[in-house]
């Protein structure tokens, strides 16, 4: 069987509807009590060049309900930190884990490692994408209003990695989405072109603008992120200047539709990118988004390191 790595959110195009309908039975089977082993005595290393706490934990805990061991490397404490190369480092882990979590700074060091690896890599987030926060995210919408197809997703903010994903995301299962970034603040110009691409084969839009009002209008879902992402630190000052139209509030949200719901994939900047009121409010799908890194997490290493699911029956959810 050929590895797979889960590097963009396009990995899991064939098998995005199992991978959502097995994080569906996971979170049953946890919830029932059921202990489900599917990954009894495998290993994942996981490699963190940045500070996580969903998807380190998600993924440690995850590993652990499936009967397996997630190992925390801190780059500077393996030999990496001394100049060992990614690709030696890549095939020794690959001799000893099932998979490898890498949350990396650049994209290009996601690719190499992917490529020296001999056991599936997972992209815990790069400066490009962060395809399992949003295949988590899609799950946390489906659940939340039944179906994914035809619902419009409103992004606000920051063109980053998530932005990106979740071009790719919502235009892979249908979703119309509309985003609206600053000027000189847009996704990256090659995955827009991609999105756009697959959304007019499923029959949905892409809109990208400036104009968090008219992106938010009619919306089923108002999604944002923060203004500063990891490693954009020296920004910080020009950037509080080009967001500061760019917050999800109580007035932003009025031109939203009625039981349109809020996303971030979080850690939020209350009084930023979001108020206290509406992170906290009724709207909020937040927290359920959070713990739902855990089930979606657990699908996609089933997936990925033993190629199959482990689901019973197919349910018939709409996707
Ligand atoms: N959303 C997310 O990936 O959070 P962490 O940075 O805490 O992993
Ligand atoms: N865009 C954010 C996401 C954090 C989960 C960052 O890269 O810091």
């Amino acid at each position: 069987m050929a590895k797979r790595d889960l590097i963009s959110v396009l990995d899991v195009a064939e098998d995005l509807r199992g991978i959502l309908d097995e994080a569906r039975n996971l979170k049953s089977w946890l919830r029932s009590g059921r202990v489900h082993e599917a990954l009894k005595s495998q290993s994942l290393a996981m490699i963190f060049e940045k500070p996580s706490t969903r998807t380190r934990v998600s993924f440690e805990v995850g590993m652990a309900q499936l009967g397996g061991t997630a190992i925390n490397l801190n780059p500077q404490e393996l030999q990496l930190g001394r100049g060992e190369t990614l690709e030696d480092t890549a095939r020794v882990l690959s001799g000893y884990a099932a998979a490898i979590l890498y949350r990396a700074k650049r994209h290009e060091a996601m690719v190499r490692l992917a490529q020296a690896a001999t056991v599936p890599v997972i992209n815990g987030l790069d400066d490009l994408e962060h395809p399992c926060q949003i295949i988590s995210d899609l799950f946390t919408i489906r659940e939340a209003k039944g179906r994914l197809r035809g619902l419009k997703l409103a992004y606000v903010g920051d063109g980053n990695n998530v932005c990106n994903s979740l071009l790719l995301g919502c235009s892979l299962v249908g979703m119309d989405m509309a985003a609206a970034c600053p000027p000189g603040f847009e996704p990256d110009a090659g995955i827009l072109r991609k999105a756009e691409k697959i959304a007019m084969d499923q029959g949905s839009q892409i809109d990208l603008g400036a104009d968090p009002e008219k992106a938010v209008r009619g919306t089923d879902v108002v999604y944002t992120d923060v203004w500063i992402s990891m490693g954009m630190e020296g920004e910080r000052g020009e950037r509080e200047m080009a967001f500061r139209a760019y917050q999800v509030n109580e007035e932003l949200l009025k031109s939203a539709g009625k039981e349109a719901v809020v996303m971030h994939c979080l850690p939020a900047h209350r009084g930023q990118e979001i108020t206290d009121d509406v992170l906290d409010g009724d709207r909020s799908l937040v927290w359920d988004q959070a713990e739902n890194r855990l089930h979606v997490q657990k699908a996609l290493l089933i997936r990925l390191i033993t190629g199959g699911f482990s689901t019973m029956e197919p349910t018939g959810t709409p996707i």
